[in-house]
């Protein structure tokens, strides 16, 4: 049992061929559920459709930092009307990259904030991308009401998911404490990873889930090759040896939590 709750089988990078290899792959893991994000429009209609033709596959919408400047009216009426579709759990991945900076940082921040009122006016929890602007997404989601009392009673919690947590195990508690979801990616299998291990040591077990963002970021021991979902078992690996649990229990435990996070039953 786990649940890649990050993946982009919606990517350019996978042709028709290695799409069918990985759809193989997921079946034969112990994969139970893969959430297929959406990066701008087109992928988001192909996460639609993969959900359509995958039991295992649901979807999130949204347009990505990096493409804020291809973002209109019209685009965002269309991602209101995708966010409808069935299977559709989430509003993602959306926030503030400022370490490509492929948009302008003013473009990005516009467009970031409609986006969360999107999700806000849907009541549909939200997918953050946040790349060396911990303190413009914070202030933003803050000052968009992401945590009011009223929202977190409504959902059950913030339903925000902060993806590929990067920050500190301090930026960590802030975010648990908000009522926030903190993924992990194959990047804490890494040597270098004493911070991100840092975090989900002190983190409540109940705040975790697991993603691979496939096709990047890949786990040890396949690391420079590329990403694919059923890789997650790594990841789950690394949080029962820092966790202190089995493997099944580790699977087991994130699994549940991004059940419950993106509403699936
Ligand atoms: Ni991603």
């Amino acid at each position: 049992m786990l649940f890649d709750s990050h993946a982009h089988l919606n990517s350019e990078r996978y042709d028709a061929d290695d799409l069918e290899n990985i759809v193989a792959a997921i079946e034969k893991s112990d994969l139970s559920y893969v959430m297929d994000i959406g990066y701008d429009l087109a992928s988001s209609v192909a996460a639609i459709e993969h959900a359509k033709k995958y039991p295992w596959c649901f979807a999130a919408v949204g347009c990505h930092p990096h493409d804020a400047k291809t973002m209109d009216e019209t685009a965002l009426t269309m991602f209101r009307g995708l966010a409808k579709k069935s299977k559709v759990k989430a509003i993602g991945e959306i926030g503030l990259d400022y370490f490509y900076e492929h948009s302008e940082r003013d473009v990005q921040q516009y467009w970031f904030r409609r986006q969360v009122q999107l999700a806000l006016a849907l009541d549909m929890p939200i997918v953050i991308h946040d790349r060396d602007a911990n303190d413009d997404v914070m202030r933003i989601l803050k000052e968009e009401g992401v945590f009011s009392k009223a929202r977190n009673e409504r959902l059950g919690d913030a339903k925000l998911l902060m993806h590929c947590f990067s920050g500190s195990k301090e930026l960590a508690h802030q975010y648990v404490k908000l009522g926030a979801t903190i993924s992990v990616a194959g990047p804490i299998t890494y040597k270098n990873a004493r911070k991100t291990i840092e975090v989900v040591q002190e983190i409540p077990i109940e705040h975790l889930v697991i993603e691979t963002d496939a096709p990047y970021l890949t786990p040890e021991p396949f690391r420079g090759k590329r990403n694919q979902p059923d890789f997650v078992e790594y990841t789950a690996r690394k949080i029962a040896e820092i966790k202190e649990l089995t493997y099944e229990e580790a699977a087991e435990i994130t699994c549940n939590n991004a059940k419950k996070f993106f509403s699936i039953d």
